[in-house]
């Protein structure tokens, strides 16, 4: 199974075994990952499962759609370059060793 990393606010790393076609929010609830709230369930309209993911993961994701674009424009910690919304991206084999980080506050 890939391995998602997720850095924590207190700069610590969780390192998670992630199902492939569960989201990168999804595999963060279920392994208790503290920092993305997710208040939507993965619907993509309320931008507290925003993460900062390491800028050398990003060319193996594909780009933001529409709605995430408009979304991360409102997230609680400022948006950055490599922001995305963990809701939308989902896990696949090739995501092994994405590195995500947890922002300061989802609210
Ligand atoms: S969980 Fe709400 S936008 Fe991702």
């Amino acid at each position: 199974m890939p391995t998602i990393h997720y850095i924590l606010k207190d700069g610590s790393t969780r390192s998670v075994e992630a199902k492939p076609g569960a989201s990168v929010m999804e595999t963060a609830i279920r392994h208790n990952i503290r920092g993305i709230d997710a208040e939507c369930g993965g619907s993509c309209s309320c931008a507290t499962c925003h993460v900062y993911v390491l800028e050398s993961d990003l060319p193996r994701l594909t780009p933001p759609d529409e709605m995430e674009d408009e979304l991360l424009d409102g997230t609680a910690s400022a948006r950055a370059p490599n922001s995305r919304l963990s809701c939308q991206i989902t896990v696949t084999a090739g995501l092994d060793g994405l590195t995500v980080r947890v922002p300061e506050t989802q609210v």
